[in-house]
């Protein structure tokens, strides 16, 4: 398969005082074409971070430390997204790569009208565009994403706005330049579950009709079903299983991933009882040199609590870091 993004060993840490901090562990990862790629996890995982890096939006003290990510533009120019000098990097993001954050307030400027913050996504990467062509695609746009008054949305300021529309609006502006790969952290977590479902058929349209990649970032497994075809399960900073969507679903091998689905079963089954994983994502800094998820797990015993186990391919295509599938510890 064509890949759009190979991310190999990607290393982040943070600065406490004098000391690094590892906040995230060898992470490989790829993206193919027209593909969606989810990334799961609690909490602290590192997804978003995971996100930052590709762009270079890491917030200081945060560097990345180590490792590549090859992303292949529409010219078919093979960049290492890590290294790219800045002014080439500019044109990358919002046009070849968009992403849409997990905070919508953050993202949009306060003291801009929509549509001032629509043309300029637009001028920055098409400057000869005529004011006539801009409007017209800002409002056709904001029709895509459902937002029932595009002309009155478009002369307001955020604040004028809903969580839900301004996280629509986003989701427009991220989707305007057509990018060749778009990056949604939590795109739908402030959206009623009826827009929720547009904006991920949105998404999964924008897939096949626009040549586009996705990577979903969500601690939702339903939103993984409904948008992708190749999950990442995300676990204190590293990979704990990776394989093909309908592998990971039916035949989960990691007690961790078990953990997560057995979560949302028990929204939809009969069990009265909210299954919650016990205990909590370590954070960086205060990871195990032994199996990270050792502490929560029912199965920890013997070498669980002393040996790394390694991402290990335990059936075609499906890789597991578990001692109860291989033996194998990471080098
Ligand atoms: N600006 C920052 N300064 C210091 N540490 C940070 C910063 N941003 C993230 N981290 C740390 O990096 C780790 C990974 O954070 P990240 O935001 O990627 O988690 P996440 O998986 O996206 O979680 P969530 O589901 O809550 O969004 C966490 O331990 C977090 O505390
Ligand atoms: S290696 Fe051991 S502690 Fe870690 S997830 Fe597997 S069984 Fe649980
Ligand atoms: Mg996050």
């Amino acid at each position: 398969m064509e890949h759009v993004l190979e991310i190999t060993d990607l290393k982040i840490s943070t600065l406490r005082g004098k000391e690094t901090v590892p906040l995230l562990d060898k992470v490989s990862l790829k993206v193919g074409r027209q593909q969606c790629l989810g990334i799961v996890g609690e909490s602290g995982c590192g997804k978003s971070i995971t996100a930052s890096a590709l762009l270079q939006l890491l917030p200081y003290p945060l560097s990345v430390t180590g490792g590549s990510a090859f992303f292949t533009a529409s010219s078919q120019a093979r960049m290492d997204l890590l290294t790219l000098p800045p002014k080439l990097m500019r044109g990358i993001r919002g046009r070849e790569i968009a992403m849409i954050f997990q905070e919508p307030m953050t993202s949009l400027d306060p003291i801009f009208t929509i549509q001032q913050q629509m043309f300029e996504a637009l001028h920055f990467h098409y400057p000869h565009m005529t004011h006539a062509d801009r409007m017209d695609k800002s409002l056709s746009m904001l029709r895509k994403v459902n937002i029932p008054r595009p002309e009155q949305t478009l002369a307001s300021y955020p604040h004028q706005l809903s969580g839900g529309q301004l996280q629509r609006i986003m989701i427009a502006i991220a989707l305007m330049n057509n990018p060749r790969l778009l990056i949604a952290d939590e795109p739908t977590t402030a959206l009623d579950v009826t827009i929720q479902m547009q904006i991920l058929e949105l998404m999964n349209e924008l897939k096949e009709t626009n040549d586009a990649s996705v990577i979903m970032i969500t601690h939702d497994l339903g939103v993984i079903a409904e948008t992708s075809q190749h999950v990442a399960v995300f676990y204190a900073g590293h990979i704990v299983e990776e394989a093909p969507v309908n592998e990971l679903f039916h035949h989960p091998q990691h007690p961790y991933t078990k953990g997560l689905l057995q979560s949302i079963s028990s929204l939809t089954g009969d069990s009265r009882q909210l299954y919650a994983i016990p205990g909590i994502v370590p954070p960086g800094g205060s990871w195990a040199a032994h199996c990270r998820f050792a502490a929560r797990c029912s199965h920890a015993s013997g070498r669980c609590l002393t040996d790394m186990p390694a991402l290990t391919e335990a059936a075609p295509g499906h890789f597991c870091r578990c001692f109860l599938h291989s033996q194998e510890v990471e080098a």
